[in-house]
């Protein structure tokens, strides 16, 4: 029986790659924090169904910050797999909260890998790098040669996480792979990031429940595809033989006001109307031209993303509509 790990296992992408370890057969485990209760409603439906939790699904509270716990979970659990997806990861936010950024993203790693650099069996280790920590990228599509160059807390945080990858894979041999990751989305998507804030608006003002949405840069560009394919891209990674990087993205890619455009017209809404600019929402040093080029997930793994962006929007509109209504 193989045996995952997930920290972060709350969020979008840790429910959506613990449902798809599950199909797979993984008895699978989660960290979650002590605070974050209130956000397991990604996960609610697999652990409220007897036949899954406490049997194939198994979930500890514990902070990244805490060490002890961390590691006598590690150890007690023993899994085959881990995937790191924990950590602060809205950029705005992180010059708000720049220390607890890089105490969750940076040195939350660095403990992590500390621990498992003294197993007698180390698991394999997947770390959810970002596309971030190439901040403002000298070359475009970037790729898993290109420089890093982040712009903001977050991807700094980032960036310090993965290059601690590359030397722990390196010095200890531990099997350990970076998911370079581009924007990647859902209706599982937090509320404050710009694909789901808009999305849920177009579907909110057409029901009449909300007239206006503010928004910062609306020409900011972003390469954007389907969280459910990027999760599959995870399990993929560490599926190969040999540890290595690997960039995940579409692409292509597309302005803020590109998904204000296809998410409004998909719920029926003039966005002239109701979409205005909030200066506060401007982030002032905006990461640029992150686009990836994932030729090499689709050579060496065989990865493919099976949504596009217009795609990816009705889907999120819909299900916006949908939650909507049922309320
Ligand atoms: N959140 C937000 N809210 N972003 C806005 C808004 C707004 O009202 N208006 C414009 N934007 C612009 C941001 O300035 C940015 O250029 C773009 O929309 C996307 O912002 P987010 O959805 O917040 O995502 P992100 O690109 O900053 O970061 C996400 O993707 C990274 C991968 O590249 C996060 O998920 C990161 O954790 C992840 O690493």
């Amino acid at each position: 029986m193989r045996v995952a790990l997930i920290t972060g296992i709350t969020g979008q992408d840790g429910s959506y790659l613990c449902e798809f370890l599950l199909s797979k057969g993984y008895v699978v485990h989660g960290l979650v924090r002590r605070t974050s209760s209130i956000e397991r409603s990604r996960l609610r439906h697999i652990y409220r169904n007897p036949e899954v939790y406490g049997k194939t699904l198994q979930l500890h509270y514990c902070d990244l910050e805490d060490a002890t716990t961390l590691r006598r979970i590690i150890t007690k659990i023993s899994p085959s797999e881990l995937y790191h997806l924990a950590g602060q990861s809205h950029v705005g936010l992180s010059f708000e909260i720049a220390e607890s950024t890089v105490d969750s993203v940076a040195v939350g790693t660095l403990r992590l890998l500390e621990i498992i650099r003294d197993l007698s069996a180390p698991p394999r280790v997947f770390h959810a790098a970002s596309s971030e920590i190439f901040g403002r990228p000298l070359s475009m599509p970037q790729d898993e040669q290109t420089p890093m160059a982040p712009v903001n807390p977050y991807g700094a945080s980032k960036a310090f996480a993965t290059q601690l990858c590359r030397i722990y894979r390196e010095k200890y041999g531990i099997h350990i792979v970076n998911g370079i990751l581009y924007n990647h989305e859902s209706p599982r998507r937090g509320e404050n990031f710009v694909t789901r804030k808009i999305c849920r608006a177009a579907a909110a003002i057409r029901l009449c429940l909300q007239d206006e949405l503010l928004l910062g840069d609306t020409s900011a560009q972003r390469d954007w595809g389907d969280a459910r394919d990027y999760v599959r891209g995870m399990w993929q990674a560490l599926q190969h033989a040999t540890a290595e990087d690997f960039v995940f993205a579409t692409g292509i890619l597309h302005s803020v006001r590109d998904v204000v455009d296809r998410a409004f017209s998909e719920a029926g809404v003039d966005p002239g109307r109701h979409v205005h600019q909030d200066d506060r929402l401007l982030r002032g040093a905006e990461s640029t031209s992150l686009v990836g080029n994932p030729a090499k997930a689709e050579r060496v793994l065989g990865w493919k993303r099976e949504t596009d962006f217009d795609g990816l929007i009705r889907w999120m509109v819909q299900a916006e509509l949908a939650d909507l209504k049922a309320r």
